[in-house]
């Protein structure tokens, strides 16, 4: 692998090269277009005034007249190109600012205020020419608990990627609190639902900051998301509670408490749907039963939860299993 890290680093430094050299080469042809242009221009501009004053009909000061107006015009003109040319060079750079979402502005107005749940209705997924989800109708009511069964391969992560706004072009419709949802903003989505990823990101820092991401909080409200997110015990166990330095990745943490801090993360913003991909389990058997015993005990949240193992202690408080059969 080493030897492939080494090739791969080679092969781009080519390639970046390559555009260097690419770009170099067009500036400078540009430049030279532009001179040769510039020269010509002036020149031709003398040579017609010189032929005008030896003809007589303009004065000889005309001569240094047109000359300092055409100097002035075409060495304007002569930067105009590679102007012109570097605006061209950045044009890639700026389409890719199209795709972030940098406006502020568009998300108050959508942001659907009263949440009525999620409708699915004949709802689809290709990836290429591969057929994940077909025609799959569901229903989530807020406040509900769901599990979502189904054989390896059969879309139960397709189907949360879609929900959490990462898969936008599905066929039929997701109706999210009466808008579509791939037409509201990946931010307008997290404000109201949060993705557990089976191993969340931390990052080195205290489990304060871990949980406020930088944004202030009382400690009232901190308290109060730490008894609902069961961190209570875990942070009252670490040498300087919230102020602990949980290592690069939160190495301190096990996966299980890394999962609490991001319930917290979203608890903390006041997010009231939860989609937890249980995946291909990182976690032990017990910490995942925890938690889903914990998300599923919380009457304010709306779940759901792709599960492998529909454990009796589960299904007994679910509202409802959605089997996803293979296309
Ligand atoms: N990004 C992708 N590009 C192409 N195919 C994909 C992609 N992601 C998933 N697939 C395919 O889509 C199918 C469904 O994948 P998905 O991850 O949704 O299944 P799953 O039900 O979550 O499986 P598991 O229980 O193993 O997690 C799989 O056959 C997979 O190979
Ligand atoms: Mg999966």
């Amino acid at each position: 692998m080493l030897q492939k890290l080494t090739r791969n680093t080679q092969e781009a430094s080519v390639a970046l090269a390559d555009a260097k050299n690419n770009q170099t080469r067009v500036t400078a042809k540009v430049a030279i277009l532009g001179a040769f242009g510039n020269i010509l221009g002036q020149l031709s501009v003398t040579g017609l005034t010189g032929y005008l004053v030896f003809r007589s009909l303009v004065p000889i000061g005309a001569m240094m007249a047109t000359s300092d107006l055409a100097a002035v015009i075409f060495n304007t003109v002569g930067n105009l190109s590679q102007q012109l040319a570097a605006m061209r060079a950045v044009e890639p750079i700026f389409e890719k600012f199209e795709t972030l979402e940098i406006s502020t502005e568009k998300s108050s107005e959508k942001i659907p205020t009263v949440l009525s749940g999620i409708e699915l209705e004949q709802v689809g997924y290709a990836y290429g020419d591969k057929q994940v989800l077909e025609k799959v109708d569901a229903s989530f009511e807020l406040g509900k608990k769901y599990a979502i069964v189904g054989a390896s391969g059969s879309g139960k992560t397709t189907l949360l990627n879609i929900l959490n706004g990462k898969l936008t072009d599905y066929s039929g419709s997701v109706q999210f609190s009466g808008n579509e949802l791939n037409q509201l903003s990946g931010r307008e989505l997290r404000e109201h639902i949060l993705y557990m990823d089976q191993i969340p990101y931390l990052f080195h820092g205290t489990v304060r900051e871990n949980i406020t991401l930088g944004e202030t909080y009382t400690d009232e409200e901190l308290a109060k998301v730490l008894k609902a997110s069961s961190l209570e015990e875990v942070v009252a166990n670490l040498p300087l509670g919230l102020d602990t330095d949980i290592g690069e990745a939160g190495r301190l943490l096990s996966g299980g408490q890394r999962q609490r801090v991001a319930l917290a993360r979203g608890f903390l913003r006041g997010k009231k749907i939860i989609l937890l991909d249980e995946g291909t389990s990182s976690l032990d058997e017990k910490s995942a039963l925890e938690i889903e015993q914990q998300l599923l005990a919380n009457e304010d949240l709306t779940v759901l939860m792709i599960t492998h193992q529909l454990r009796e202690a589960i299904r007994s408080k679910l509202d409802k299993v959605v089997v996803l059969g293979n296309v």
